[in-house]
């Protein structure tokens, strides 16, 4: 059984409770697990976007929209999801009053800087289509009062910092004073993945800024490279917020599904323990020998060396990053060690949902298991976003932000005024 924090799907059972929801959109939607956390957090989410229509049909079976795919494809035709290129998304398509919008982005595969430079319709960077639409929205119903882009940590540092500069350097050209943060799943469910979130927040509504807070969500390395962008005229901010909670550990046997049987035959699982090098060896005899009197599992990776497939067990009780399968390498595989008895199995979909924070996802409707971890594995995990969503993101929105978390007063020293900041003055 899992003891995973369980994501609350909220469409509120009061409607009028729903009406008085912050409105949010989703960008890069997927199959929807930003949405299931900002509604954790109090957010309504009025719009969504995608091109991917796998992963639509999974958003269609948890949250009941779009009730037409084949509708959906028009972004005229679907006020509520538009499944299809964010190139075609106008302002005109957004909802009134939106007050978040969401944007996990594919991750960095062109450079941010360069697509600037020389950006052009549907050349440029996804996250350009994003911002674009944001400015539109400031000509045509107003901007939301905060922005947030989800992505990969590699955003920080690759080219030297320059994406990252010209991600904040275009936040800031919308009015947006822009927070650096990145968290890590592992502090709510059993898996390593860390990612970037750059909250861009109006310059009405910016919270005073406590430089070197928080260190786990603004680290030495982040830091580092803010500071190397310290003297470029950047804005931004760095909220105090709560500390998070203790990082998860010994908690794997928590997702594990009871019902997959699918262990590998004897043949199989033979050529598992063959494949495993000395060191590999060694470390499964140790867990043999902690496992005589109940069971401890694991999470196997398989990689490529000299040609010859090599199984890898994970030393530490958590699952490595879930990645979109789309190569037989990112996927995971579940071992099961009791003593002498080994057993070696892939993941479940029911699996991937618990370690995404998303134990209640609706898997009945999904066609293929290749689909599920297709979407999972690209996707933001659930109490990651809930966490952000309450301490941050709805306080800023309603104006109730306390630095450091729900006290009544502020309990820090805070010198600043809630105005942007050069990021020279912050780091120089
Ligand atoms: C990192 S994933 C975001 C996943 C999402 N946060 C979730 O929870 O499932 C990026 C998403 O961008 C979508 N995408 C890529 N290119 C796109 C485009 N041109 N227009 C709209 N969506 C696109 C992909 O299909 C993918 O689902």
């Amino acid at each position: 059984m899992s003891t995973v924090p369980k994501p609350t799907p909220t469409p509120a059972a009061d409607p009028l409770d729903s009406l008085f929801r912050p409105v949010a959109v989703e960008f890069f939607a997927g199959i929807g697990l930003a949405r299931m956390g900002l509604e954790e957090a109090g957010f309504r989410i009025d719009w969504a976007n995608d091109i991917e229509r796998s992963k639509a049909e999974m958003y269609r079976a948890q949250f009941g929209e779009p009730s037409d795919l084949d509708k959906a494809t028009d972004p005229d035709r679907s006020p509520g999801y538009f499944l299809g290129d964010v190139t075609k998304v106008k302002a005109k398509h957004m909802p009134e009053n939106v007050r978040l919008a969401w944007a996990s982005s594919p991750c960095v595969d062109v450079s941010l800087a360069g697509a600037r430079l020389g950006m052009k319709g549907e050349r440029s960077s996804m996250f350009y289509q994003f911002t674009r639409v944001i400015g539109e929205m400031g000509e045509y119903k107003g901007r939301p009062d905060v922005i947030v882009l989800e992505n990969v940590v590699g955003l920080a540092t690759s080219h030297g910092g320059e994406d990252l500069a010209a991600a904040i350097d275009t936040m800031n050209g919308l009015g947006y004073s822009v927070d650096v943060l990145t968290l890590d799943a592992r502090s709510f469910v059993p898996q390593s993945r860390p990612r970037l979130f750059l909250v861009g927040v109006r310059e009405d509504k910016v919270p005073a800024s406590q430089p070197g807070a928080n260190p786990v969500l603004r680290p030495d390395w982040l830091r580092a490279t803010l500071t190397r962008l310290a003297g470029r005229g950047l804005e931004i901010h760095q909220a105090r917020l709560p500390d998070l909670p203790d990082v998860s550990v010994g908690e794997l046997s928590t997702i594990v599904d009871d019902r997959a049987d699918e262990w590998w035959d004897a043949e199989r699982s033979v050529k598992f323990l063959n494949s495993l090098s000395p060191m590999q060896a060694k470390r499964l005899g140790e867990l043999q020998e902690k496992s005589r009197d109940a069971p401890l599992y694991r999470t196997a990776y398989r990689r490529t060396r000299d040609k010859t497939p090599m199984w890898e067990i994970r030393a530490d009780d958590i699952a490595g990053c879930l990645r979109t399968a789309r190569g037989g390498s990112s996927k995971q595989a579940l071992v099961r060690i009791h003593g002498n008895d080994v057993r070696v199995r892939w993941m479940t979909s029911v699996e991937y949902a618990r370690l995404m924070g998303a134990d209640d996802y609706n898997l009945k409707d999904v066609k293929r298991a290749g689909q599920a971890l297709f979407g999972f594995g690209d996707a933001v995990c659930v109490p990651v976003v809930a966490w952000l969503a309450k301490n941050y993101l709805k306080p800023v929105i309603d104006g109730t932000f306390q630095p450091g978390g729900d006290s009544e007063e502020p309990d820090v020293d805070v010198e600043e005024s809630s105005t942007m900041r050069p990021l020279a003055e912050i780091h120089g």
